[in-house]
């Protein structure tokens, strides 16, 4: 059963580098692991997280799997690091998805459903409402991947110390 498991995922595995590789090994793509996005995760870590996943789904949904995961990789391809004050005009959270799209169109031939996954992940946050299964698919992905960085990151950062039997307190943990 174990062994069937990871045949199956080893064949996922091939299909999905088809999708995206020859976007992954682009250096511009490449440089997204430059940016960090939740806690330490980087843009090429989590806009490949969304993309594996939304591939998963997609796949087993019978939805348009390759436009879905290619789209996922760039759908925060905004190419600069958001914490930093001044590395960005306005609101990322409400700009950063046009700022994608305009930058994954300079560098790559986009289909429409593409284009709409970068430019709707953030609904409903921006109001551009998702045309496409797949668009619909990423955002959701894309909020629970985020959530799991996040909240991962805060784990980390925290340990519980017990006081006495059955109970403890959480201390931040603070790192250099
Ligand atoms: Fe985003
Ligand atoms: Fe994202």
């Amino acid at each position: 059963m174990n062994q069937e498991r990871t045949i199956k995922n080893e064949k996922h595995l091939i299909i999905y580098n088809d999708c995206v590789s020859d976007l992954i090994e682009t250096k511009i793509v490449q440089s997204m692991d430059q940016y960090i996005q939740h806690g330490e995760i980087t843009c090429l870590d989590h806009c490949k997280n969304v993309s594996l996943k939304s591939y998963k789904v997609c796949k087993f949904l019978n939805l348009d799997y390759k436009s879905a995961s290619r789209g996922a990789l760039l759908h925060d391809f905004f190419l600069y690091d958001w914490h930093i004050p001044g590395s960005h005009v306005g609101l990322h959270g409400f700009r950063h998805s046009k700022i994608s799209l305009n930058n994954a169109e300079k560098h790559f031939e986009l289909n429409k459903k593409e284009k709409d996954i970068i430019l709707t992940h953030m609904w409903p946050l921006t109001l551009r409402f998702p045309k496409y299964k797949e668009s619909f698919v990423v955002s959701i992905v894309d909020k629970f991947c985020s959530s799991k960085e996040t909240l991962y990151h805060m784990y980390k950062r925290f340990i519980f110390i017990p006081i006495k039997s059955g109970q403890s307190i959480l201390v931040k943990v603070y790192k250099k």
